[in-house]
This record gives structure tokens, C-alpha cells and sequence, in this order.
């Protein structure tokens, strides 16, 4: 190609390295929900793309895909990641918790869901997996005391439908019966 030109001695060199991008992706282990998965990921694969268009897992949503909405929060290794700027291939050997994996094996639900039921926190629900997620990692975290510390901490989950209220009320009541999260 005119204007680029390598020596010998630097084609032998790049034709003697590794192949490092295995076309079939590169291996990785995650646990999701529970189960241990052996996986093979593109390297630009997002953990959100991997979660919704490989595994199915369609709960966790897809707004923004740039960090600014929370739709995409999942926990991982316990604590609350936007999973759209996660890259799988740099999750290896995690834990990666969905809304899918919240309830328990005898179908119950997780204390926050029933409150989300129960103050009726969403609308449309399309924020509503990584507001539940984002606040079971919140409670973990032990930082938030009353409502408006929940509202500062919860400020990286957006809700079109505005249902902020609810959302808040239904976090602090389970932080207020002892935070099962
Ligand atoms: S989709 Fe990840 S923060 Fe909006
Ligand atoms: S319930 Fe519709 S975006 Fe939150």
C-alpha cells in the first residue's frame, strides 16, 4: 500500500506473533445466578450484550448504553456495576447477579421486588431491574440512613415515568425492616 512500509525483519516479527483474538471469542468463566457458565466472548462484548443477546437473559435492560441511565445495572460479585461498560472478557472468574436471579429457587420473591410491588414503583418497568438491582447493592453498601441519602444514592437509576416517590419508599422500607438484600 503506498505510504506505509515495514522491513523484513518486522514482517517476520508481527508473522511470528501469537494469535491473541481466537475467531470463536476468547474463553472466560462467569457464575450467573448461581451457575457456573464457561463462556467464549468477543473482546468488544459488553457484559450487558452478553447477558441480553447471547444468554437470554433479557431482563436487564438496555437505555442508555453509555453509563448515564442505570437500566443495565446488574451486581457483580455483590456490588452494583452499569453492565454496559463492563467488558465481558475483563469479568472472568466473576459472580454476575441479574433481576433474574433475585428471587429464590422456591419462587419467592426478594424483599425489594415485594416492595416494589407493594408501593407500586414503576410504570412502564423498563428502569425497574436496574432500579432493583442498583438498590440491593445500595443496602449492601450500608451508606444510605434515611430517604433522601436513598434518593442521592439511587440519582444513577433514571425513571422516565418519573415514579421516584414509590421507588424511594419502597428502598426504605426494606432498609427500615433490617435491609434483606
Ligand atoms: S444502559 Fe447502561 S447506564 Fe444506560
Ligand atoms: S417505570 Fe418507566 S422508566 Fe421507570
Amino acid at each position: 500500500m503506498p505510504g506505509i512500509s515495514a522491513s523484513p525483519g518486522q514482517l517476520a516479527s508481527a508473522a511470528a506473533l501469537p494469535v491473541s483474538r481466537p475467531a470463536d471469542g476468547i474463553p472466560i468463566t462467569l457464575t450467573i445466578n448461581g451457575t457456573r457458565r464457561q463462556l467464549a466472548v468477543q473482546p468488544w462484548t459488553t457484559l450487558l450484550d452478553l447477558l441480553r443477546e447471547e444468554l437470554n437473559l433479557t431482563g436487564t435492560k438496555k437505555g442508555c448504553d453509555h453509563g448515564q441511565c442505570g437500566a443495565c445495572t446488574v451486581l457483580l460479585d455483590g456490588q452494583r456495576i452499569n453492565s454496559c461498560l463492563a467488558l465481558a472478557v475483563t469479568k472472568d472468574g466473576a459472580e454476575v447477579t441479574t433481576i433474574e436471579g433475585l428471587a429464590k429457587a422456591d419462587g419467592s420473591l426478594h424483599p425489594l421486588q415485594e416492595a416494589f410491588v407493594e408501593h407500586d414503583a414503576f410504570q412502564c418497568g423498563y428502569c425497574t431491574p436496574g432500579q432493583i438491582c442498583s438498590a440491593v447493592g445500595l443496602l449492601r453498601e450500608g451508606h444510605a440512613h434515611n430517604a433522601d441519602e436513598i434518593r442521592e444514592l439511587m440519582s444513577g437509576n433514571i425513571c422516565r415515568c418519573g415514579a421516584y416517590p414509590n421507588i424511594v419508599a419502597a428502598i426504605e422500607q426494606v432498609r427500615q425492616d433490617g435491609g434483606a438484600a
